[in-house]
């Protein structure tokens, strides 16, 4: 048990190299241990409970402690707990996994390549884009297009395609090949112009779109890649028309649409992708984290046929498709998968989320009244709110991060983790959540915002 060792969090700083964290300040503020989790609840290794309200990573959306998913996972290890799918070999699992989501995308007649996480997956998906072009004879098409504030993981090309500078830094990122470039992040509240309306806005980011395709060449573009919902840039809302809008640019240049549903998939923005929920006709997509529900391990890319078939045709040319993690298709991750989508059908997970987002969108949208949220946005079961120093003037803090961080601090008081993101907050329960939970959740978040705006009064941080 963890909760008998003593010093862990010290002992935790002199050995991992954490991810994601600011590895000064740890050192002073020290870790969260977080020790066991049950149902939306987590507890850290002094008993203390916290609701988990932003899914850990967005990602768990049965909530902890699910007993199918763990049985699931030791029979499928009792089985066959590991197998390549290198080189002419399969299992039953990935199959069974692969004509599910075949059944469930917006993509007829798909395959589906097997990874680990939605970085690899967004790896995959520009390997697949620049095969794809060289095979069929178009050698320059190789430019993605991602946009300011993206996020599509970390790796060396999925963090080209991410858009924040802060994953850039420092990394020698985005690769310096030319071949990944950024658009506009679609953000209404913080980037229109004043008075100009939700669709006239979109009309101006796809002219933009269309005028950075024409400039570099739209022989020279093959993807352009978007998350329905801008998450860890922010939980940014396409404005009203945008995706139509953008769609249009695509298809006019054969650009081909990636739609990177790491976040929104299954059920978490009301319908059961968030190509549903915003009218998307992707020709690939990416998934992870609630794919197993963050039990497992586990992301796919689902391509078109003509894109298989075109790797198919090359093979006598190619040889082997030299693309495949050892862990592609791990029959534990494939069988856990396959039992979280058998859940979220039999149990109407996706339904029960949908009702949910009534009260969670009606007590997010009231935080909208405190004098420090400039905008509360979100749709299904992820929202977020933006603070700012003036309503009126939309004025952000001085310090960037400063008083998301002072919300943070503030909510782990009260017992609730949430997702700081510079001064947004993100909120993104397990699908599970109840409605007495969710009134839990926000009356945590509002006890804490009356602290926060105490200490923002204190420091003169905020016109009220
Ligand atoms: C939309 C999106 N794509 C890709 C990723 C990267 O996933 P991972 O951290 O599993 O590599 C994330 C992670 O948050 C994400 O939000």
């Amino acid at each position: 048990m963890a909760a008998s060792i003593p010093n862990l969090s010290e002992r935790a700083l002199e050995s991992v190299f954490h991810p994601q964290t600011h590895l000064a300040q740890v050192h002073d503020t020290g870790l969260m241990m977080i020790d066991r989790a049950e149902g939306i609840y987590c507890y850290d290794n002094k008993g203390k409970q916290y609701i988990e309200g932003v899914a850990a990573l967005w990602c768990t959306a049965l909530g902890y402690g699910n007993e199918e998913l763990a049985q699931t996972a030791y029979d499928q290890m009792k089985k066959l707990s590991f197998s390549s799918t290198f080189g002419g070999k399969s299992h039953e699992s990935q199959v069974l996994l692969a004509e599910k989501l075949k059944q469930m995308l917006p993509i007829e007649d798909a395959h589906v390549f097997f990874g680990n996480s939605g970085s690899d997956a967004n790896d995959t998906q520009v390997k697949l884009a620049w095969y794809y072009n060289n095979v069929t004879e178009r050698p320059n098409k190789k430019k993605i297009i991602g946009r300011i504030k993206g996020y599509h993981g970390i790796t060396l090309a999925a963090g080209s395609l991410t858009g924040t500078p802060a994953h850039h830094a420092g990394f020698d990122l985005p690769i310096s090949n030319g071949r990944f470039l950024h658009t506009d992040t679609p953000h209404h509240y913080r980037l229109a112009e004043p008075g100009e309306s939700e669709s006239d806005y979109a009309s101006r980011l796809a002219g933009n779109l269309e005028a950075l395709i024409l400039k570099e060449g739209p022989e020279t573009i093959a993807a352009f890649i978007a998350e329905p919902i801008m998450g860890a840039g922010g939980v940014i809302l396409p404005p009203e028309t945008y995706f139509e809008k953008v769609q249009a640019v695509l298809k006019k240049y054969d650009v081909s649409f990636i739609d990177d549903e790491v976040i929104c998939g299954f059920g978490r923005t009301g319908n059961a992708f968030g190509a549903d929920t915003y009218n998307l006709s992707p020709d690939s997509i990416s998934l992870a984290k609630a794919l197993t529900s963050a039990y497992q391990p586990l992301s796919a890319v689902a391509v078109k046929n003509e894109v298989y078939e075109a790797c198919v045709d090359a093979s006598p040319e190619m040889g082997p498709f030299a693309h495949g993690y050892t862990y592609s298709g791990h029959p534990v991750a494939c069988a856990v998968a396959l039992k979280t989508l058998e859940i979220y059908e039999r149990d109407n997970i996706f339904g029960h989320a949908a009702e949910m987002s009534d009260k969670f969108q009606k007590r997010l949208h009231a935080l909208g009244d405190h004098p420090l949220v400039g905008e509360a946005r979100g749709i299904g079961m992820i929202g977020a709110v933006e603070l700012v120093s003036d309503k009126a003037t939309k004025s952000m803090f001085p310090t960037l991060g400063k008083a998301g961080m002072q919300v943070a601090k503030a909510c782990h008081e009260n017992g609730l983790i949430v997702r700081n993101i510079g001064d947004t907050i993100g909120f993104c329960p397990p699908l599970i959540i109840t409605s007495a939970q969710i009134d839990e959740m926000f009356d945590k978040f509002d006890k804490a915002m009356v602290s926060v705006l105490d200490w923002a009064t204190r420091e003169g941080l905020v016109n009220v």
